[in-house]
């Protein structure tokens, strides 16, 4: 089990199962179950979210919740087919205090997204994306393994080591937070983001 932890893992299979095995971080050893990316293997585009929600959590699959949803909707906007992008997150469980029977969400950790990082990294080296949309903080740390302001980094792609590139944008959730008008002015944003992504994407492939 420790060389699945500590080797890289070279198939998405391999990867799936040590997630679920791993407790590098305090985030594994709470009540929740690892959730693994989910797509094509050969996926051009890969979607990385912060980490699972409850819904998530429970139903072992990225991006159902509320989250997934908005999400969807604005993928479905600008023409993105989330089937064929590879959707993960940068950290693989449900970070979350309990509150009665409600279990809510913690941002994670820097220590914490870093140590995840691997997995991710494993992930990436197994799909080889053309193009990584990063959505929020934690995703693009990542990603990048340091912190960046979204409002400084998006609307033009990063350089990754291996030639391929890395957007940033908002995270569905930060939209959700919000209303009226900075609830539009932050899904014409996201829309503008994703409609570029769109754009570079079919450039690439
Ligand atoms: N938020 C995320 O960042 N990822 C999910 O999978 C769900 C909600």
């Amino acid at each position: 089990f420790d060389d699945e932890l500590d080797d890289r893992p070279d198939t998405l299979e391999a990867i799936d199962r040590a997630i679920h095995a791993c407790r590098k971080c305090p985030i594994g050893q709470l009540d929740n179950h690892a959730v693994m990316g989910e797509g094509p293997r050969d996926a051009a585009l890969m979607i990385v979210g912060e980490q699972p929600g409850d819904q998530e959590d429970l139903s072992g699959r990225p991006f159902v919740g509320p989250a997934g949803q908005l999400l969807d909707v604005h993928l479905e906007k600008v023409g993105i087919d989330r089937r064929a992008a590879y959707v993960t997150n940068a950290v693989k469980h449900f970070k979350y205090v309990q509150r009665g029977k409600r279990r809510l969400h913690q941002n994670p950790g820097a220590k914490e997204i870093d140590t995840c990082r691997w997995w991710i990294e494993s992930e990436r080296a197994i799909v080889q994306p053309k193009l990584v949309l990063a959505m929020g903080a934690s995703a693009a740390r990542g990603m990048l393994g340091k912190t960046v302001s979204i409002s400084r980094v998006r609307g033009a792609p990063i350089a990754l080591e291996d030639g391929s590139e890395l957007w940033v944008t908002a995270h569905p959730s930060y939209l959700l937070r919000l209303d009226g008008a900075a609830r539009e002015e932050q899904a014409r944003l996201f829309d503008a983001d994703l409609a570029a992504v769109r754009e570079r994407l079919s450039e690439l492939t």
